[in-house]
């Protein structure tokens, strides 16, 4: 190969992300915004691949009927947000034999110690006293078998996993030091923007999908409900419209979810709202908030009555996973030292 040929080959392949998403409850305009929005703009420039993880869902109990319907519902909403299904790979985690095969060799690589430091684990465990079963705990192990088997660079993680990142790499590095470069070593990839919504009764908390439903406003709230729910909204006594999340978290949790929808700065929506009441603020914030998911909404409800379509989708992309996944699979099997396949 020429060095001109080399460097097209280097610039064609493009950098791999990976990003895996429990089909467990609903998702919520926090990860539209922080996450799932922000997705969309990378599939040009990356190979995307996000995989619905319904191994890593039943660490807890699942009710089976909502488990199976969940994933293909988690499928349209990120279809319907504005992902490509041709350009990026969206499939669940069951159909690719390879994740939970390479897990179980990188569990011979991990350490009890290690494990048993995971702050997930031991608030999981806290939170699930008589169901502390040994798939919760080698949790993080099944996640670095999914992030390693398509050699990826880059994994959006959110805080609460950069722990279970970390344990990645170690086990990467781990392998590759006995073995040779087998896995590429990943790192966190934190999106440049992404204003951080908040529980819209607790403003001083994350917006969380785990706590009541009045605390968040989920994509495929419908408009009465995203209005009642902005309308008993906390904010505060002093009847001012400015950003400031110290001290006025909830006025500025709202002003933050226009600005981040509305694509409008929110010094400049505090300005234009000035001796305005909180009335209005929640009623132009639900505006806005209804105007935002209302083409998502629209064609997840297409996308949702056509299983067939979903179906397909999955189907094809858990093949197309399944090649990729394979070949690391391979390499590792042979590296550890099982026959060869005739
Ligand atoms: N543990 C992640 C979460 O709960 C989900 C996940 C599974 C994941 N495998 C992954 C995230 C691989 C990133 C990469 O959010």
């Amino acid at each position: 190969m020429t060095e001109q040929e080399q460097n097209v080959q280097t610039a064609e392949k493009k950098q791999v992300i990976f990003s895996g998403i429990q089909p467990s409850g609903t998702l919520t305009i926090g990860n539209y915004i922080g996450a799932l929005r922000n997705f969309v703009k990378l599939q040009n420039d990356y190979d995307c691949i996000y995989c619905i993880v319904d191994e890593h869902a039943i660490t807890v109990r699942q009710n089976p009927a909502d488990l199976r319907r969940r994933c293909l519902e988690l499928a349209a909403i990120y279809i319907a947000a504005g992902l490509d299904p041709q350009k990026n790979l969206i499939y669940c985690q069951s159909h690719v034999s390879a994740h939970a095969e390479l897990a179980w060799i990188l569990n011979c690589f991990t350490y009890m110690g290690e494990l048993s430091r995971m702050t997930q684990f031991k608030a999981k465990s806290a939170a699930h006293e008589d169901n502390i079963n040994a798939g919760l705990f080698t949790y993080p192990v099944l996640m670095a078998a999914d992030i390693l088997l398509y050699q990826t660079n880059l994994v959006p993680v959110g805080v609460d996993q950069k722990q279970h990142l970390e344990l990645c790499r170690d086990i990467a590095q781990r392998f590759n030091s006995v073995y040779g470069n087998v896995f590429t070593i990943p790192e966190g990839y934190i999106p440049k923007i992404g204003a951080k919504i908040m529980s819209l009764q607790e403003p001083e908390k994350k917006m969380s999908k785990s706590d009541p439903a009045e605390c968040y406003i989920a994509i495929l709230d419908d408009p009465d409900t995203i209005r009642r729910k902005i309308k008993r909204a906390v904010t505060d006594s002093d009847g001012e419209i400015r950003f400031d999340p110290e001290s006025k978290p909830g006025v500025s949790n709202l002003l933050s979810i226009m600005s981040a929808l509305g694509d409008e700065d929110v010094d400049s929506i505090a300005t234009r709202m000035q001796g305005k009441g909180y009335g209005e603020l929640k009623k132009e914030t639900a505006d806005c908030v209804i105007a935002a998911l209302e083409p998502l909404q629209a064609e997840y409800k297409r996308l949702i009555a056509d299983k067939a379509y979903l179906q397909n989708v999955i189907d094809t992309n858990a093949a197309a996973a399944n090649s990729l996944a394979i070949r690391t699979l391979r390499k590792v099997q042979k590296k550890v030292g099982f026959a060869p396949r005739g």
